[in-house]
């Protein structure tokens, strides 16, 4: 293609492409995905490899790495990709990371709720923490699978134990939920959904996933009972998924999507970009659960300020009620699970 094209055109030409791809001293970042083979790991190491901001990707999986390494290391963007597979792997994969996404373990099928998923999915988050808590005590922990209001208190008690435990660098990924109510709200209002900015708090299962509608940018009103159909529909759309997947898994698409935005948001708030805000799930004292999903301030060191709830509606301040017994079970659960040998 560039041998048609003049010489002034073959250089704009580069321009364009470096540009889109260009490393600066900022974007030189290490980052794992430990479950890089799966439905969710292989779009999201895709998307990480053309994530300007990583110059080292290294992906971690029980099988077909070194392929899923070898097909992304053909694609024109600076990041180095390795592949590394099984557990006499684990530790050289997570040598010098910064970042570890975590969406290993196993998805749902319908009629499954996420926590039916605790029994295989415990250990395989626990197992990857302790090495990650080993190998790259400082490194940003990104927890994609679910139970995710059990797996991030199932990674806290691992880094106590490990004695290298910062609850700023621990973060639960909510941001599909997010991404879904953008979505959901632009359809609804015929607003571009890039434009759309719901927080969704709380944890990620059910009625633990909180739609903050009344603070929805721009502001959005609807009446009592399209305001509820649309809060059941943003709680219960990894079920949509689930079902229309038929038994062939849960979202991995919109959830790749959902996790290169959280762990560029990290990475840009390490570079030190300033007002990177993304709701998380993480060690909280803004209710009486020890973990809960707020907006977050990021920075260097990972979770800078929790920016909190803000003002609620009565119908939200009722949802929030109504699931912290959920939360404290599974945390609970997660909790009680990491402290047993
Ligand atoms: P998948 O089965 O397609 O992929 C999972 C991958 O994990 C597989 O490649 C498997 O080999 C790997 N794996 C299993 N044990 C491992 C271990 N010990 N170490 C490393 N890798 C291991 O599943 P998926 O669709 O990618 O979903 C993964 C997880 O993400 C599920 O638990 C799912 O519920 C969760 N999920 C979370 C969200 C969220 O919003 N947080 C959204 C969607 C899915
Ligand atoms: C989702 O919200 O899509 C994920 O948590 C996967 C699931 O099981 O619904």
């Amino acid at each position: 293609m560039f041998s048609r094209l003049a010489r002034p055109q073959q250089a704009a030409a580069l321009k364009a492409i470096s540009r889109n791809f260009s490393v600066s001293s900022q974007n030189q970042h290490k980052v794992a995905v430990m479950g890089a083979s799966g439905g969710i790991g292989q779009p999201l190491s895709l998307l990480m490899k053309q994530a300007p901001q990583v110059s080292q990707l290294s992906l971690y999986d029980i099988v077909h790495t070194p392929g899923v390494a070898a097909d992304l290391g053909h694609i024109e963007s600076p990041a180095k990709v390795t592949g590394y597979v099984g557990p006499d792997q684990l530790k050289a994969s997570l040598e010098g990371c910064e970042v570890v996404v975590i969406p290993a373990g196993v998805p749902r099928k319908p009629g499954m709720t996420r926590d039916d998923l605790f029994n295989t999915n415990a250990s395989i988050v626990r197992d990857l923490c302790r090495a990650a808590a080993e190998v790259c005590p400082k490194a940003f922990i990104a927890i994609i699978s679910n139970p995710v209001n059990s797996t991030v208190p199932i990674a806290s008690e691992v880094y106590k134990q490990a004695g290298v435990y910062d609850p700023s660098r621990i973060f639960g990924v909510t941001t599909l939920d997010i991404v879904r109510a953008n979505a959901f709200i632009g359809e609804l209002k015929g607003v571009d959904p890039r434009e759309v900015n719901c927080p969704v708090i709380g944890g990620h299962a059910g009625i633990t996933i909180i739609p903050v509608i009344s603070q929805c940018t721009p502001a959005v009103q609807f009446p009592a009972d399209q305001l509820k159909a649309l809060t059941e529909r943003i709680q219960d759309a990894g079920t949509e998924v689930v079902k229309a997947k038929a038994g062939a898994g849960s979202a991995t698409l919109s959830m790749a999507y959902a996790g290169a935005r959280f762990a560029v948001s990290l990475l840009r708030a390490m570079d030190g970009e300033q007002g990177v805000v993304e709701c998380s799930y993480v060690r909280s004292d803004v209710t009486e659960s020890p973990y809960f999903s707020t907006p977050c301030l990021l920075g260097k060191n990972g979770l800078e300020k929790n920016l909190g709830m803000g003002t609620l509606s009565e119908f939200e301040s009722d949802l929030v009620k109504k699931a912290l017994p959920e939360l404290l079970a599974s945390i609970k659960k997660g909790e009680d699970f990491a402290a047993k040998k």
